[in-house]
């Protein structure tokens, strides 16, 4: 491996700030065979590797319940690390993590093999000087979470000694609604002081989202326009094309609103609307993120501000899709969301009126989100009728994947000899503009957790806040009905598209 501070090839040579590398340390990832840590947190730690951000030693440990050996694990990863890492693979580079992998076979029930977790973490302390310091991340369904953690406080896995760390790291959605989320934290705060626990939403982790604040906050023009004033209206949309994959165990029951709105949307909701932090730390960024979400009301006519869905079988990309019911290991019955709108209100002097839409959906027409800050239309016009009836509301779009970047919106004049404005738009395109890498989220969050760094991580109070939005909204839904249906490929219910219009509104087309 080169040298920390330089020699690495896929290092930036012009990047002068100083490099944040993980000290002496490992990690510890429960539920390793699952889609999450096959797919983002191994590729990511050899990524973390590959760019030269972990230390030499560092050593990862798989725990579950497969009947595998080390070289099992240690095979596994590196297939994860050959099909979805993001930096070309380096055998030298390799050859060093694949000294400090280990795996554990167990249940969470299982005393025995926290026991073996034990040996192996001193083992991997003398073998590989990982000096104590370990994460444990929780990538396995929320119900285990108290388990798991009550099992590493049993074991002294958690007992933060004199000089190292043991954090711990947990997967969203924390908790199932506010009640849960309150007891989950209660549990995990019995074994893990406030600063070492972790809670993941790994759009954090996304650079086009903590671009949100760069935009906003390190520019003078936008700020200005930022307020009920000149904006009519925000939409924030995460749109998916697949469906629900190999993931029915996690996702019925839970749906689109408690998978991503809760966390994803609500997050991106609180960074556009946010008062500027007094710095970017995370005390100063949780306050204000925590000040604009308390500031949310929940609907009054949830019937009416509130849309949920469900695919039905549909086509997508010239391909039959199933219908939600269909796929496998889905409750015939089953009334979980992958669709879901709602249109929120901000009671603050900066954007009272304004009304956020927010919308997510699973078999969309295709996979974006963006945030389409949508600006009134000017008080006047000095063209008559005809000139202007093609133009739109200005906007700016942040878009924050895929194509990341950010698009302007405005009118021009069309070239001719007549007075005829039309829309147009100015892109800034990451791809065109930058010569650096993107981290991929996972790696950017892992990086931070190894480091302390907390700014990327939700708190509990932020938690708490967006399930005290949630909550009676998925109270209406159980008590109301069915979701209604939309063909997979298209872009949502009806139902949704009638929200908007009763407003004199309509969703975007990305
Ligand atoms: C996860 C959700 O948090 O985010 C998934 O649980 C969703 O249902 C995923 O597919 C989308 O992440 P991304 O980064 O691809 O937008």
């Amino acid at each position: 491996m080169s040298d920390a501070r330089g020699a690495n090839p896929l290092r930036d040579p012009a990047d002068r700030r100083l490099p944040r590398i993980a000290g002496p340390s490992g990690l510890v990832i429960f539920g390793v065979t699952g889609d999450l840590s096959r797919k983002k947190l191994m590729p990511a730690v050899y990524d973390l590797a590959n760019r030269g951000l972990l230390p030499p030693g560092f050593s990862l440990i798989g725990f579950a319940r497969r009947e595998w050996e080390h070289e099992d694990f240690a095979q596994e990863v590196y297939e994860a690390v050959k099909q979805h890492s993001r930096t070309p693979f380096r055998e030298e580079v390799w050859q060093q993590l694949v000294q400090g992998c280990r795996f554990v076979q167990g249940t969470f029930d299982d005393d025995e093999a926290f026991e073996t977790l034990k040996e192996t973490i001193n083992e991997l302390d003398k073998a590989q000087g990982t000096g104590g310091n370990f994460a444990f991340y929780l990538s396995v369904p929320p119900k285990f979470f108290p388990k798991v953690v009550q099992q590493l406080k049993k074991h002294g896995l958690a007992d933060q000694k004199e000089g190292s760390w043991r954090r711990a790291v947990i997967e969203k959605p924390f908790g199932h609604n506010l009640q849960s989320a309150q007891e989950l934290n209660r549990i995990v705060h019995e074994v893990f002081p406030t600063n070492e626990v972790f809670r993941i939403d790994h759009y954090l982790g996304k650079e086009t989202v903590q671009n949100i604040l760069a935009l906003r906050f390190a520019n003078t023009m936008f700020e200005p326009l930022w307020n009920r004033s000149y904006v009519d209206h925000v939409q924030i949309t995460m749109a998916e094309d697949i469906g629900i994959g190999g993931r029915a165990g996690y996702y019925d029951g839970i749906g689109a609103a408690r998978d991503v709105i809760q966390n994803h949307l609500l997050q991106l909701l609180a960074l556009t609307a946010m008062e500027e932090p007094s710095s970017f730390g995370a005390d100063a960024l949780v306050a204000e993120k925590t000040k604009v979400l308390g500031a949310v009301k929940i609907p009054k006519d949830l019937g009416k501000e509130t849309v949920r869905g469900q695919y039905a079988a549909g086509w997508q990309g010239g391909e039959k899709a199933v219908g939600y019911l269909e796929e496998d290991g889905i409750d015939p019955k089953s009334k979980t969301d992958t669709y879901a709108a709602i249109k929120l209100q901000i009671d603050n002097r900066r954007w009272a009126g304004v009304p956020f839409y927010l919308r997510t959906g699973k078999r969309l027409g295709r996979r974006v989100t963006e945030i389409a800050v949508v600006f009134q239309r000017a008080p006047h016009s000095p063209f008559d009728h005809t000139a202007t009836e093609e133009l739109g509301q200005n906007a700016l779009v942040i878009r924050v994947q895929p194509d990341e970047g950010v698009t302007v919106r405005f009118g021009s004049k069309v070239p001719g000899t007549s007075m005829e404005v039309r829309d147009v738009s100015m892109d800034f395109a990451y791809g065109e503009s930058f010569t650096e890498s993107s981290p991929e989220a996972y790696e950017r969050l892992i990086l931070d957790v190894l480091l302390g760094d907390a700014n990327l991580f939700p708190r509990l109070e932020e938690v708490e806040q967006s399930w005290r939005i949630l909550d009676p909204i998925e109270v209406y839904w159980e008590k109301h009905g069915k979701p209604a249906q939309y063909p997979a490929g298209t872009w949502g219910p009806t139902e949704a598209d009638e929200m908007l219009a009763r407003d004199g509104r309509s969703w975007r087309r990305p």
